[in-house]
């Protein structure tokens, strides 16, 4: 049986025992509604270290009121089930009254890739991330944590304000888990109807074309033009979709660096994001 922490004090105590004997720690926090995307994160944790914390805590403070926070898929137990048989040390499950109590007053304050893509549609978003990200590291302190490729923004902004902060763990990005049809796997996707779930793989397969005829050196405006094109006509309603570096995802104008190519965009209510790396010419 794995071991379900909700308190504080024996999370601490927990690893410091697992510390105290040696033994690495990675972190995996997750919002639970876990999929093989967040299995897989788990695994990769367990390669790198000995024990392994899951955190599950669906955040408040990243969701806009207009937001799902309120109908996010919530079942502990499917999220215990599914980390049977998997790398996982302990699930850490904190509540929100622990997490902010009431007189919560601190903000995080970001620059730098945190700005334009998802904050254009969700300005407060990072915030609410790097919040919560600062707590749990500072709760579990692990010696490693792992996001997935998935969130590509997320990973880029939690590692720079992990050197920044000067947080004393090492961030690891893990490839993003897809279905068969090229789909990145998400918790949202169960929103998805029938007709849309047909329709999602067609964002992954315009963010290939994009990245392809940016690597042969094509203009960079106009490639993302007929993407923007191609998402609308199978019927998206696109957020954004953008060429960036893929270290500082500042805007670019030529293809004289790694790049990745992300997008956001909505079938019916359903919010997909997606991002590739741009294949070296
Ligand atoms: P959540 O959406 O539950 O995702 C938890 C972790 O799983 C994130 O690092 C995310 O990038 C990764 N992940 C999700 N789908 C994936 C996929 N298909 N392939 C690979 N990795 C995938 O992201 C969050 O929660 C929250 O913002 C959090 C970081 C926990 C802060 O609240």
């Amino acid at each position: 049986t794995i071991p379900v922490i909700a308190q504080l004090d024996e999370l601490r105590s927990t690893v410091a025992a697992w510390r105290a004997d040696g033994q690495r720690i990675a972190l995996v926090p997750t919002m639970g509604a876990l999929h093989q995307g967040h299995l897989d994160l788990v695994r990769r944790a367990g390669e790198l270290a000995e024990r392994v914390v899951v955190s599950v805590f669906v955040n408040p403070t990243q969701f806009a009121p207009t937001e799902d926070f309120g109908r996010y898929p919530r079942d502990l137990e499917r999220d215990y089930a599914a980390l049977s048989g998997t790398a996982v040390s302990a699930l850490y499950a904190p509540t929100a009254q622990d997490m902010y109590g009431p007189n919560f007053s601190t903000k995080i304050s970001l620059e730098g890739p945190a700005l334009g893509l998802e904050s254009i549609t969700r300005p407060h978003f990072f915030a609410g991330v790097a919040l919560v990200v600062t707590k749990l590291f500072n709760r579990c302190a692990p010696d490693v944590a792992l996001f997935g490729e998935k969130d590509y923004q997320q990973l880029k902004v939690i590692s720079r304000m992990t050197k920044d902060l000067d947080l004393p763990v090492e961030i690891i990005g893990v490839p993003t888990t897809r279905e068969a049809d090229g789909l990145a796997l998400s918790s949202r996707n169960v929103y998805l109807s029938e007709e849309e779930r047909a329709v999602a793989p067609r964002l992954h397969m315009a963010l290939q074309d994009l990245a392809q005829v940016v690597s042969r050196g094509d203009p960079i405006a106009a490639a993302v033009a007929q993407a923007r094109e191609a998402l609308a006509a199978a019927g998206f309603d696109v957020d954004y979709v953008e060429v960036r570096d893929a270290e500082t995802l500042e805007a670019v104008e030529a293809h004289d660096r790694p790049l990745r190519v992300l997008a956001a965009a909505k079938l019916g209510t359903t919010r997909l994001i997606d991002n590739i790396a741009v294949p070296r010419a």
